[in-house]
């Protein structure tokens, strides 16, 4: 389907129960994405009628979060949110002290993601946050509504970055969500356009989270190497390494994701692979551009993405699309 020319225009608001919830115009959120989710991107999702998100521990430190945050405010009044992502690590970062530079910037939206949010809950609640939980499995959401999460972001196998060990691509995990959940929650993984969203919403979410997509979008941070390879990608070139490890993560095919699933599925242990997924390497791709420096999250998604486009311009065509669709759809099944 071609894209809708791009637009400045707002598109009509696309109501549901998730935009309810946050004071936002339309369901699309932009996920927390290391390296790439800083306040030009994420004001520019927001400035659209989004949800954009800042990913908190891109940022080195809480003070350089609690200025970002404010270089997002100068860029739009309107709703935005941070990530949290909570990995296992080895030296884990001052989880506490970001947490506490996000309440203190009056930011009132959290997404949190990497393992259950029940060691923050009673501290967002404390502070009138509303928690987003993304997780990958039907039982991690339902355990999150329990936990007094605000809404949920439902990672299917499509997805960038973790997609869990479970393989449930979005179009059963997506309805099972639905059956399951009686909070408002999005969709995620897979989706780059207006035929997902709406089909999203026909599964019953309430709205599309999208990373792969604002990746390849003119405001984000990274080299145009890598927005060029996006377009040019199709939906075979993603790798999931780590699988052996049950730590899966799904990454672009290149060079070092090649050898990192030879070397694992050869016997391997996390040794022999560190320091070809070390975050300095990978981040090397995103600042220099060279392809094959490391490893880099990106989707099957990919496959639907034919353009770089202004982040709040993907919103507008998105939901306009989103909209046709969902009419079109309506003519060519009627009487
Ligand atoms: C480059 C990149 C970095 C990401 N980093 C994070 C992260 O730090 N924390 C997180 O919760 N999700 C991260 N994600 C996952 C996205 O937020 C989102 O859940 C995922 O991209 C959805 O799948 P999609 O790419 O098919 O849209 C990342 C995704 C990408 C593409």
């Amino acid at each position: 389907m071609p894209d809708p020319a791009p637009s400045t225009l707002p598109a009509p608001r696309l109501r549901t129960r998730f935009t309810d919830l946050l004071g936002i115009e339309h369901p699309i959120v932009q996920g927390g994405m290391m390296w790439v989710g800083r306040a030009e991107l994420a004001a520019a999702v927001s400035e659209a009628g989004g949800l954009g998100i800042i990913t908190a521990l891109t940022q080195p430190t809480p003070a350089e979060l609690a200025r970002e945050i404010e270089r997002t405010r100068k860029l739009t009044d309107k709703p935005f949110g941070v990530n949290l992502t909570i990995l296992p690590t080895i030296t884990p970062p001052p989880y506490d002290a970001y947490r506490r530079a996000i309440v203190d910037s009056g930011v009132t939206i959290v997404e949190t993601a990497g393992s259950s949010p029940e060691p923050h809950m009673e501290f967002f609640a404390e502070h009138g946050v509303r928690v987003i939980h993304k997780c990958t499995s039907v039982r991690h959401a339902v355990k999150a509504e329990r936990l007094g999460v605000a809404a949920v972001s439902i990672d299917g196998f499509e997805c960038a970055g973790h997609p869990g060990e479970d393989d449930v691509p979005g179009l059963v995990l997506v309805p099972a969500a639905a059956d399951a959940l009686t909070i408002p929650f999005v969709a995620s993984g897979g989706f780059a356009d207006g035929r997902g969203l709406a089909a999203a919403l026909a599964l019953g979410a309430d709205g599309i989270n999208m990373g792969s997509r604002f990746l390849c979008s003119a405001e984000a941070p990274v080299a145009a190497s890598v927005k060029r390879r996006i377009v040019e990608a199709s939906e075979l070139d993603t790798r999931l390494i780590f699988r052996e490890l049950r730590n899966t993560a799904r990454v672009a095919r290149n060079e070092v994701s090649d050898e990192v699933v030879r070397l694992l599925a050869a016997g391997g242990a996390f040794d022999d692979v560190r320091s070809l997924v070390s975050g300095a390497r990978g981040r090397r791709v995103f600042e220099e551009g060279d392809l094959d420096a490391g490893v880099w999250s990106v989707g099957l998604a990919q496959g639907l993405i034919r353009d770089v486009a202004p982040a709040g311009d993907l919103v507008r065509r998105i939901v306009a699309e989103a909209r046709e669709v969902m009419l079109r759809l309506a003519e060519r099944t009627s009487g």
